[in-house]
């Protein structure tokens, strides 16, 4: 197992290369499934994750073949074809180690007429259920059974003749789990509510990149045409925003002074917004954002929401920041029940932290002190590392499996800009 020594102290100065984003790959690799010719994805980040779609994929007969990088993308290219599908199962034991896998039931049931994933269970941050996925499959036609921890969905003799689904809570896997269902279907499809996070519009460009159509991308109300067939495509990923918010708040805590190549503004206006109140000077172009701070760092209170809104997956990294701010933050967490967990440990690094179900009270501190900490999911992980590279003296980060989930070469970026982190065996 391995181990991150952080010495804080450096300000951050120089360029960081913001690889694809995470959660657009891991909706567009299973869109290979909806189509016998060719999905060739470009600017792939190497993260666990990936790999472990990859083997997924695999799993059903998909092939996949990796082919390098392209100069101008940070990520690998990876070329899939499912020219025939031998299994429909996506079963527990890998399931459960990325829970992204349930997104591979909605192209799996629209490819073969049949899928039987297992269902993914919870998760650190909450009980993370898919009612809305399935609720969705059954309005667009589908038949949807539960046993022994198996989803299994099938289509009616005829196909899926689609249909409305009116999302209660907007949920972004439910969206891209019936946008890979309804491109196929029979007749037309409309989803009321739907989540309009960038990886959404990402999805659908390459959907429509592959012969889908689709109308209102980008809005909360996407009507979807079903066609007979797609055909292949290459499709870039987009630029990972949480990636560079978090690297954001990782220069503003030092005082230092960032450029995230790469990064595309557009995607994460609330988080720039949100730096920006906090005193830090956000600019951008069109190859990447700049990010400067003196150390002057004001308290500001925060709320996550759905897109455009502040994202959840920022929360635990601008906690991190606020803790070295002047004055008390309140931050509210409104998509997930248990997304604090960084809390604690952010606590035994001298923060002055309290919470209140979803809501946390960050009192700024002057300083912050090193310690040994724990990883407990991915954003929380990324969260120790900011107030880290803050702190007096040496931390210790364990269970970077986390980390290693959704931040790729993060030791080898944050020494480009002069951080003191090593990864060592433990
Ligand atoms: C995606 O998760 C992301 N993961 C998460 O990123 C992100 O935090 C989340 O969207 C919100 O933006 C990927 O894209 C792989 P949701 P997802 O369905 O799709 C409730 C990270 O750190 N809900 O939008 O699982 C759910 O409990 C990860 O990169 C239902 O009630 O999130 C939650 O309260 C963490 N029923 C809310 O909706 C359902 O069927 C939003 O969840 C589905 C969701």
């Amino acid at each position: 197992m391995d181990k991150l020594i952080i010495r804080g102290g450096n300000r951050l100065s120089g360029s960081i290369p913001i690889s694809g984003a995470k959660n657009a790959a891991l909706t567009l690799i299973p869109c290979a499934l909806l189509t016998e010719e060719p999905l060739t994805l470009r600017n792939l980040p190497r993260l666990a994750d990936i790999d472990g779609f990859q083997h997924l994929m695999n799993q059903f007969g998909v092939t996949t073949v990796i082919q390098g990088t392209r100069p101008e993308d940070f990520g690998r290219v990876m070329s899939m074809e499912a020219t025939r599908i031998t299994s429909n199962v996506a079963p527990y034991d890998l399931v459960r180690k990325m829970r992204a896998s349930i997104l591979v039931l909605g192209p799996m049931l629209a490819r073969s007429g049949e899928a039987t994933v297992s269902m993914p269970g919870g998760c650190a941050i909450g009980n993370r259920p898919i009612d809305l996925h399935l609720k969705a499959l059954e309005a667009f036609g589908a038949h949807i059974e539960l046993a022994q921890g198996y989803v299994k969905a099938y289509q009616p003799d005829g196909g899926m003749p689609g249909g409305d689904f009116d999302f209660p809570v907007v949920s972004v896997g439910a969206t891209e789990n019936a946008l890979m269902a309804a491109v196929l279907a029979n007749g037309t499809s409309r989803l009321f509510n739907a989540a309009r996070e960038p990886e959404i519009v990402d999805l659908c460009n390459m959907l429509v990149a592959m012969g889908a159509e689709i109308e209102g991308i980008g809005t909360s109300t996407l009507t979807i045409h079903g066609v007979k067939r797609l055909h292949g495509a290459t499709y870039r990923v987009m630029p990972d925003r949480i990636e560079a918010g978090s690297y954001a708040c990782a220069a503003a805590i030092t005082g230092g002074e960032v450029r995230l190549e790469g990064a595309k503004a557009d995607d994460m206006m609330a988080t720039i917004h949100a730096l920006q109140a906090i005193g830090v000077e956000v600019t951008w172009d069109a190859k990447g954002i700049n990010v400067a701070a003196n150390g002057a760092l004001k308290a500001t209170d925060l709320t996550t929401a759905p897109y455009p809104g502040l994202a959840t997956d920022m929360q635990a990294q601008l906690m991190a920041l606020l803790c070295r701010a002047h004055g008390t933050s309140v931050l509210k967490e409104t998509i997930f029940e248990n997304r604090f967990m960084h809390v604690p440990e952010l606590a035994r690094m001298g923060a002055d932290i309290t919470t209140e179900g979803r809501t946390a009270i960050v009192r700024g501190v002057e300083r912050l002190t090193g310690a040994e900490v724990m990883a407990t999911d991915l954003r929380a992980s990324m969260s120790l590392v900011i107030a880290a590279l803050a702190a007096e003296g040496e931390t210790i980060v364990r269970r970077l499996y986390h980390l290693d989930r959704g931040y790729e070469r993060l030791e080898e970026k944050l020494q480009l800009v002069g951080a003191n982190i090593e990864r060592v065996d433990d």
